[in-house]
């Protein structure tokens, strides 16, 4: 392994979409922090020079970093250098390796298509820019898997997997990595995190807005490739896996391959997709798609901790808020006029909650119960690290527990590979719904969906 800091970061794509949406409001908040002290090049066939990557990073951070702090702006333009040329050229990868002066462990980050990582690993194998370097990816890691194992493939022609860092930002939220040190940090908690008290679990990604000008790379995607394969299982990973020894540091990655390993492959009986009407007349997507803009699934973990216990995810666009909450439900007590049952929630986003909820009596006459919720954490903002700050931060240290490895990106493309494509019929739901009525069915068995507020 790798172990020494990364001393430059050069990342491809420097002029697109995620540059300006993350990748420069996070360098701009790591010089903020003061940990922001080496150079940063971006690369992208755009004919720009540096004064207009200088101009964009403004607007990035003003757009999506809130605020420009001009200390720190100033010190990021100080670090920050451009290459412009084609990837497929020598001369790129030449500059390049100009650019990175005497470095010695750069980090190279492709925030770029899928389609383009062999070229780009291969470029920098040649130039000499990937020795002793590490390699920063983006998802979508892969459409299926047979594609993420070819990827997987080409990048170790290059790269060997401890020095690969799969970015899924969700890894990198502050709520997400609480619900993994509130489990396991809390003694309560432990004895009843399991089948015998548990009754379901159920994970709600809802997102007001639709495709938002990403229609073409939707119609690429749809909801169980963007969010579901990745995002929404690494949230199930957290919640099942079992207590990582904390002897190596691998074992947080060890567990959480486990829990994937351990999810049955899904099959269409326990899917309904859907798609909101007006979709298919977004900018990009085709007339006749029948790519999910919604999707909900049922999942079964074959564990002895899980068992029997049903785990639903339902991730979608165009739904009523824009929220992902988890909602834990405990079985009932055997006590008839209970009317609701003890549960956590957490609300992964947008700000943070962690709950449980208590019956109580309910003032009065009768003995009626009420469902109280006990606040444990509920925060909006704070000196929290946004999660491509903490990501980027931990790649250029080495540290890869926060990211996705190969073999666990391998088996959770396992658990969708029978639900990709039109497999079953895709639904249309009216804008500012819950989906499709037909998602209702996954979940009667235990009284429907939980509805973020
Ligand atoms: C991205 C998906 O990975 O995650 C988007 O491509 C989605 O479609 C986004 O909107 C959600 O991220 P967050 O951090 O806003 O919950």
């Amino acid at each position: 392994m790798n172990e020494a800091r990364s001393d430059a970061l050069a990342f491809f794509g420097a002029t697109g979409d995620l540059a300006h949406k993350k990748i420069f409001p996070a360098l701009h908040a790591m010089a903020r922090r003061g940990h922001l002290n080496f150079p940063v090049i971006g690369v992208a066939k755009s004919g720009w020079g540096l004064e207009q990557l200088r101009a964009r990073a403004r607007d990035s951070i003003q757009t999506f970093g809130g605020g420009v702090d001009e200390k720190a702006f100033a010190v990021l333009i100080e670090h920050l250098r451009y290459v412009d040329g084609d990837y497929r050229e020598e001369a790129t990868y030449n500059n390049l390796r100009r650019e990175l002066g005497n470095s010695e462990h750069p980090a190279h980050y492709l925030a770029i298509p899928p389609s383009l990582f062999e070229t780009v690993t291969q470029g920098l194998d040649k130039s000499g820019c990937a020795r002793n370097a590490r390699l920063i990816v983006e998802k979508p890691f892969g459409r299926d898997l047979p594609s993420a194992r070819e990827l997987n493939r080409i990048i170790h022609t290059v790269f060997p997997e401890d020095d690969v860092y799969r970015i899924d930002h969700y890894l990198g939220k502050e709520p997400v990595q609480n619900l993994l040190l509130f489990r396991f940090a809390n003694t309560f908690l432990e004895p009843i995190w399991n089948r015998n008290y548990v009754d379901s679990v159920q994970i709600t990604m809802a997102e007001s807005f639709g495709v938002q000008g990403r229609g073409a790379f939707y119609e690429e995607a749809g909801a169980i490739r963007d969010v579901v394969q990745n995002h929404m299982l690494q949230v199930v990973g957290f919640l099942a896996m079992e207590p990582p020894v904390t002897t190596y540091h691998e074992s947080i990655r060890d567990e959480q391959a486990k829990v994937f390993r351990a999810i049955r492959p899904l099959s269409p009986q326990d899917l309904v997709r859907g798609q909101f009407k007006g979709y298919r007349k977004e900018p990009g997507v085709s007339p006749q798609s029948t790519v999910e803009t919604f999707a909900a699934v049922r999942l079964h973990i074959d564990s002895w901790r899980w068992e029997d216990v049903p785990f639903f995810i339902r991730a979608g666009k165009c739904l009523p808020v824009t929220a992902t909450e988890v909602l834990v439900t405990l079985k009932r007590p055997p006590l008839r006029k209970v009317g609701a049952t003890n549960y956590y929630r957490f609300r992964l986003g947008p700000d943070m909650t962690i709950a449980a909820a208590a019956l109580v009596k309910k003032p009065g006459e009768q003995w009626k119960s009420e469902c109280t919720e006990l606040k444990l954490v509920h925060t909006r903002e704070g000196d929290e690290m946004e999660a491509y700050e903490r990501l980027l931060s931990d790649a250029m240290i080495g540290d890869g527990m926060l990211f996705a490895r190969e073999d666990a990106v391998e088996a959770a493309w396992a658990v969708v590979q029978p639900i990709l494509g039109d497999v079953t019929p895709v639904l249309e739901y009216d804008p500012g719904t819950w989906g499709p009525r037909e998602a209702d069915r996954l979940t009667e068995e235990i009284g429907g969906w939980h509805m973020p507020q």
